[in-house]
């Protein structure tokens, strides 16, 4: 493993020059395919990626047996997401072996662990260049790196010999702004407002890969969502691992329901969605500025985690089940229906049958309308790695089978309040399964299916609901 600094290389903006250059002088344009593993503030620096390789002189390609350059970003939070990607990385060694001009790049969360990229070293050596969770604009200096040692330009043919990956696993602090995105949608749109996390939640490799919270100043997002409005974009969803932390760390008197009220301002057809909320930073001021907004959609991601104060102690999630409830009972009371969904662990070291029983309890009390449930994943370097986990994996999958039936109950009961009510329904694309048929959500974040015509995907429709299943509902347009 080669590691380099930004300072070892030459500026962003003249390597991306020299790789134009050199890219200008391949035969047929190369072609560069990126694909994101993980959550969505990871598609969105995807998309930050592509934008660069664009620049660069790359066109994009979705088939990876054309591509000359292959990039990964990945994701560490489960141990089942890093299998992914080294299984994704031993099915194209062959590509690399037909073509030694191929370049392989792997970024993101999973790389960002020194112990990875030594793995990646030592096992899968063809892989050329490791970046972490380091800004996505320094991938230009690597790749420039990587060109100027391989003399790529134009590629001379013939047998290479391995190098060594070159590797930069710098966090840096500061955010790089102004960053082009080559978005796959039209009309939704990612925007990350914060990067990092503090929380330090017992289970979770974020903050160690991601480091410390970073806020971008107000006035930067609010110009960039002001322009993707104005272009025409219909949904923007604010990222951050906490977004109810946004601010705390900036100069300016902001903070998170701020922001959604400075946003709510621009004038437009759109929704505004933000995810993820640390309940113990939710607050009745957030709660007022959703409900008060009339871009924001009205659905709450609250990730719960479990519905036992002694695990969420050990989870070190600093809120109480009773906390929890009286957020939610500040929400239902404005609103009897709002829409709430939520995460859940199961299986967390030491859970006990009584534990879980209490997060059964939780669910059926709040009914959510969703629920994205994890059984534990052991992260090396995280605090629970530590704790004592007698539970079998067996009996982990039986307490995920339990949950998951409570929750399908609760959602086909709650979706029976949705029939007959006429919804704004923003129309994503056709269904897969049902052929003539669109797809959409509702500003509760509801899965709609209705017919229509393909010319409406990305605009807003008013669908009268007919029927509720337990994760969509069937609807038809009041014009269609
Ligand atoms: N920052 C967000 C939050 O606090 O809600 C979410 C971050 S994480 C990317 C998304 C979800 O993955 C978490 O809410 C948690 O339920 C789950 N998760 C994180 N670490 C996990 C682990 N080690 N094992 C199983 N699930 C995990
Ligand atoms: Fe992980 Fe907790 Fe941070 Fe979410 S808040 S990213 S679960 S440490
Ligand atoms: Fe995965 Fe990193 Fe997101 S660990 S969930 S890609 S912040």
């Amino acid at each position: 493993m080669q590691e380099l600094r930004p300072t070892d290389l030459p500026p962003t903006a003249d390597c991306i020059r020299s790789i134009q250059s050199w890219l200008s002088g391949y035969p047929a344009q190369p072609l560069a395919y990126v694909h994101s593993f993980g959550c969505q503030l990871n598609v969105a620096e995807g998309e930050q990626l592509s934008a660069l390789l664009t620049e660069m002189g790359y066109g994009m390609t979705e088939d990876v047996t054309q591509a000359s350059l292959i990039l990964y970003h990945t994701c560490a939070v489960r141990e089942n997401a890093e299998d992914r990607v080294f299984g994704t990385l031993g099915s194209i060694k062959h590509l690399k072996a037909e073509n030694p001009d191929l370049i392989l790049c792997v970024t993101g969360c999973m790389s960002a662990q020194a112990s990875v990229a030594e793995k990646l070293a030592a096992s899968y050596p063809y892989v050329d260049i490791v970046l972490g969770t380091t800004p996505v604009c320094r991938l230009p200096q690597l790749l420039y790196a990587h060109m100027q040692r391989r003399q790529t330009a134009p590629p001379a043919g013939g047998k290479r010999k391995t190098l060594r990956p070159l590797c930069d696993l710098h966090t840096d602090t500061d955010i790089p702004e102004g960053q082009q995105s080559l978005r796959d949608s039209t009309f939704r749109a990612s925007v990350p407002i914060m990067y990092g996390c503090n929380n330090f939640c017992t289970y979770c490799i974020v903050p160690y890969v991601r480091g410390r919270e970073r806020s971008r100043h107000p006035a930067q997002i609010c110009e960039e969502v002001q322009a993707l409005v104005k272009a025409g974009y219909r949904e923007i969803l604010l990222l951050g691992q906490n977004v109810n932390s946004y601010g705390h760390d900036l100069p300016e008197d902001t903070d998170f329901p701020s922001l959604l009220r400075e946003l709510d301002r621009i004038p437009g057809d759109y929704w505004i969605r933000f995810m993820s909320s640390h309940p113990k930073d939710a607050t009745p001021a957030l709660f007022d500025a959703i409900l008060d907004c009339k871009h924001v959609a009205k659905h709450l991601h609250l990730p719960v985690q479990s519905g036992s104060d002694a695990i969420l102690d050990r989870m070190n999630r600093r809120y109480t089940v009773a906390q929890y409830l009286e957020k939610v009972a500040y929400l239902r009371e404005r609103v009897p229906d709002f829409s709430l969904t939520t995460d859940l662990i199961v299986g967390f070291p030491g859970e006990t049958e009584e534990d879980f029983a209490a997060t059964l309890s939780l669910v059926e009390q709040v009914r959510f309308d969703n629920m994205y449930s994890f059984i534990y994943s052991r992260r090396t370097g995280t605090k629970a790695a530590d704790m004592p986990d007698p539970v079998t994996p067996q009996e982990k999958s039986r307490r995920m089978q339990r949950l998951l039936s409570l929750q399908r109950e609760i959602a086909v009961e709650n979706n029976k309040r949705f029939v007959g009510r006429v919804m704004r329904v923003l129309c994503d694309g056709e269904s897969r399964k049902s052929p003539g048929m669109l797809t959409g959500r509702s500003t509760e974040n509801m899965l709609v299916e209705f017919p229509g015509t393909p010319d409406q995907i990305g605009s807003f429709v008013t669908v009268t609901i007919t029927a509720s299943h337990s994760g969509m509902l069937d609807g038809i347009q009041e014009t269609a």
